[in-house]
């Protein structure tokens, strides 16, 4: 009788966990994830034959590709030899800032037509093919140059929906030319530090994270060529700009280092401002805004974390990354105030009740501090200060043009590779599904198609010589 119990139980007990898969198995969206093609393997710790000098080809010459062409010039080890942009003028401005700047002139000039940069792509003389466009021209630009044996580092985001994604990864596997992001956020100061601190352990086991991009765009809408960002955020609903929230803090999660994202819930606010800016800016009606003032994404891990990322490019608030990180013991913030937070251990007779919380805070001078016993290992006092002397966002865009040149070099693995290009651009497409969806969790497919755990933590990749 007892074992007849026991058994009706343990029946009864499989037949609970079956039905909780599948509810789960209804309760979320998937998106297909194409077969990987036969003979293609994964682009892991990829590396490449190293290049003596690194020859460099940018394409898109507005405010970004010009701040580009500036930096590269003092990036040892790197030669601009190709310059290209939809108007003629923008490539003879470059010219003209290499020429100050006291470069010569480059082997190739492209222009004039939408498709001039497929001569560029083809240019014996380029290695790299650095793509600062608007955000509709960097896939197909991307695809053709890995086509023509080329390293690629787009701008953010690289790419706009799943199609694209998939694609730079089929690519970038099948050609096995590196395809980066350039995503500059993971190399600011706050963040390189607090990354160290992560993998040092002073915060405990990090369980969540949250990034953001807050910007209020309202000074720069007019400077876009052809009005292309305002026109992309009238058209698309969803977090359009994701890349510099999520990227530092998936470096501190080690996504696809060890953990990886498996679902997100997105929710907007409807367009308040949107609409307003659009029609201001083209003096005209505008009915339709489809993207909301502000786009909140949580997304859930396999390791059970989480991390909330934000964006608002719409209301006046002021500029903020959010970049927080909570661990099991400590805290660390960037936005709105730079601070530290760590458990204070108390002996147990020292324990006051009326306390209501025995953490350290670390601002201002303590902050410093503490941040320079745990100075980032690529960052030596050099080279952070030449760094800051070229600028590019405070020199964080030098440290990400530079580590670039770096690695291509020596032939190392790059410091972000296609799979995490992948992951902090889905957001995008897969906010947008949950949005139409009356906010549905959405599956975060696993790009690394399996390997997701095979690489243990986030990690600089050094030449012998600087280990
Ligand atoms: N990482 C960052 O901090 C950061 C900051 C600003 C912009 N961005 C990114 O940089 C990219 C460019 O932004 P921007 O502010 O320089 O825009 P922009 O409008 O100033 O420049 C875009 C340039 O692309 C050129 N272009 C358009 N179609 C082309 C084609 N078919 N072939 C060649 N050139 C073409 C335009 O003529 C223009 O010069 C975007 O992806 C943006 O998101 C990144």
């Amino acid at each position: 009788m007892k074992a007849r119990f026991v058994l009706i139980c343990a029946a009864l007990a499989l037949l609970a966990v079956g039905c909780c898969k599948q509810q789960t198995a209804e309760n979320i969206i998937k998106t297909p994830v194409p077969a990987r093609p036969a003979g293609q393997t994964d682009v892991l710790g990829l590396t490449a034959e190293p290049i003596e000098t690194v020859r460099i080809g940018v394409v898109g010459l507005g405010m970004r590709g010009s701040e580009a062409v500036r930096r590269l010039v003092h990036i040892p080890g790197a030669e601009i030899t190709a310059l290209c942009d939809l108007l003629p003028d923008r490539v003879e401005a470059n010219q003209a800032q290499m020429k100050e700047l006291g470069k010569g002139e480059v082997t190739g000039k492209y222009s004039g037509t939408q498709e001039s940069w497929r001569g560029l792509c083809e240019q014996a003389d380029v290695d790299l093919v650095y793509i600062c466009t608007d955000w509709l021209n960097h896939y197909p630009i991307a695809m053709y140059a890995m086509e023509c044996g080329k390293h690629v580092a787009i701008e953010v985001p690289a790419a706009l929906d799943l199609d694209q994604i998939w694609g730079l990864i089929n690519q970038s596997e099948k050609t096995r030319r590196h395809c980066m992001m350039l995503e500059n956020c993971c190399y600011d100061f706050f963040e390189m530090t607090t990354l160290e601190m992560a993998q040092r352990g002073l915060f405990g086991e990090v369980i969540h994270v949250e990034g953001a991009y807050c910007h209020n765009l309202d000074p720069y809408w007019d400077e876009y060529w052809n009005n292309w960002r305002l026109d992309y955020n009238q058209k698309h609903r969803g977090d359009v700009y994701p890349t510099h929230g999520i990227g530092p803090v998936c470096q501190v999660l080690n996504i696809h280092r060890g953990d990886r994202m498996t679902a997100l819930v997105s929710m907007d606010t409807k367009s308040f401002n949107g609409a307003k800016i659009a029609a201001n800016h083209t003096g005209m009606e505008v009915r339709e805004f489809a993207n909301g003032d502000q786009t909140s994404t949580l997304i859930r891990t396999e390791k059970g974390k989480t991390m909330l990322i934000e964006h608002d490019v719409m209301t006046p608030r002021p500029y903020s990354r959010m970049y927080q990180v909570v661990g099991t013991d400590g805290y660390a913030a960037k936005y709105p105030v730079g601070q530290y937070c760590l458990r204070v251990e108390k002996p147990a007779d020292k324990v006051d009740a009326r306390h209501i919380s025995d953490e350290k805070v670390y601002s201002g001078a303590e902050m410093e501090a503490l941040q320079a016993d745990y100075r980032n290992a690529i960052l030596t006092p050099e080279f952070e200060a030449l760094a800051k002397s070229v600028g590019g966002h405070g020199g964080m865009d030098f440290i990400m043009d530079y580590r670039l040149v770096y690695c291509l070099h020596h032939g190392l693995p790059l410091d972000m590779d296609v799979y995490d290009l992948a992951e902090w651009c889905c957001v995008a497409p897969l906010s947008c599904i949950s949005l139409e969806h009356g906010s549905m969790p959405v599956e975060v497919p696993d790009f690394t198609r399996g390997a997701w755990n095979r690489v243990d933590g986030f990690h600089y990749a050094l030449a012998k010589e600087d280990k």
